[in-house]
């Protein structure tokens, strides 16, 4: 698809579209859904210097968080069936259109093998960098059991996704704050349409009226507890719909796995 000039790939919506999960919901646009990030504001670079931008093929794909000088957290749903050659990092950049930013191929990919496109469980995956970015990488979430985890917790999201369900991308960088989601209401309010919460690998984060959420293209990118992070921008029933959280990789969950591939 285009969007801005700019092409990009919804491969969650297709993937669900395929499991049969929510793709009748998500085709359906959300009503009464506001600009930005859904429902955020502007942020800097400077702010959150670790995210970067994960092209394929030159256009908009997903975002990411610089780890390690050479090693790039993204979800796994952002990597399956794509070749590291297709794949490009940019770091240093409030804007996604500027070219200030320095550029890195990706030498090595490792998806966490626990992923499928149907489940959505353990949707992380570590990028090898073919060189070192010069922006500071983010200190992440060790243990599922960390507070960041407990309901009510503050996660502050960020991304270049679209601003709305079915709406454009964002230019500039945008950040929401959404407080975490109690465990058994999530697995509640996803019980219904044949898709799976899995409390385990995951985390949701949103507020029961709707209208502040991550969504299409912020997928890969961080979300921060207290500035370490904490999960990675993953799936949802459209965007910012009530009673529909934003899902998240539980990082801490995964921790033992991706610090492994970090190195
Ligand atoms: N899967 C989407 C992507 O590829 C991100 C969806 C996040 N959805 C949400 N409601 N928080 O960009």
């Amino acid at each position: 698809m285009q969007v801005d000039g700019r092409s990009m790939v919804r491969r969650a919506a297709v993937a669900l579209v395929a499991a049969g999960a929510f793709a009748v919901a998500a085709a359906q646009g959300a009503s009464g859904a506001d600009p930005r990030i859904v429902g955020g504001s502007p942020t800097t670079i400077d702010e959150f210097p670790a995210t970067v931008i994960f092209n394929v093929n030159g256009a908009q794909h997903c975002a990411g968080t610089l780890v390690a000088p050479n090693k790039v957290l993204t979800a796994a749903h952002c990597t399956d069936g794509v070749q590291a050659s297709q794949m490009e990092i940019i770091g240093g950049q409030t804007k996604f259109s500027d070219t200030s930013g320095e550029k890195a191929g990706v030498s090595d990919v490792w998806q966490n093998p626990g992923f499928d496109m149907t489940g959505m469980q353990h949707d992380n995956s570590v990028l090898t960098l073919d060189k070192e970015l010069p922006y500071a990488p983010a200190t992440l979430v060790q243990s599922a059991g960390d507070a960041a985890y407990q309901a009510g917790a503050d996660v502050t999201v960020v991304g270049w996704g679209t601003t709305s369900e079915g709406g454009d991308v964002s230019d500039t960088l945008l950040k929401v704050n959404v407080p975490v989601v109690d465990n058994d209401s999530c697995a509640t309010a996803y019980s219904t349409g044949g898709n799976s919460y899995d409390k385990a690998s995951m985390f949701c984060a949103g507020v029961p009226e709707g209208g502040k959420d991550s969504c299409q293209g912020d997928s890969g990118g961080p979300a921060y507890v207290d500035g370490k992070l904490a999960g990675i921008v993953s799936w949802g029933q459209g965007c910012a719909r009530k009673d529909f959280p934003g899902v998240y990789t539980n990082v801490g969950n995964d921790y033992a796995d991706i610090s492994s591939h970090i190195g």
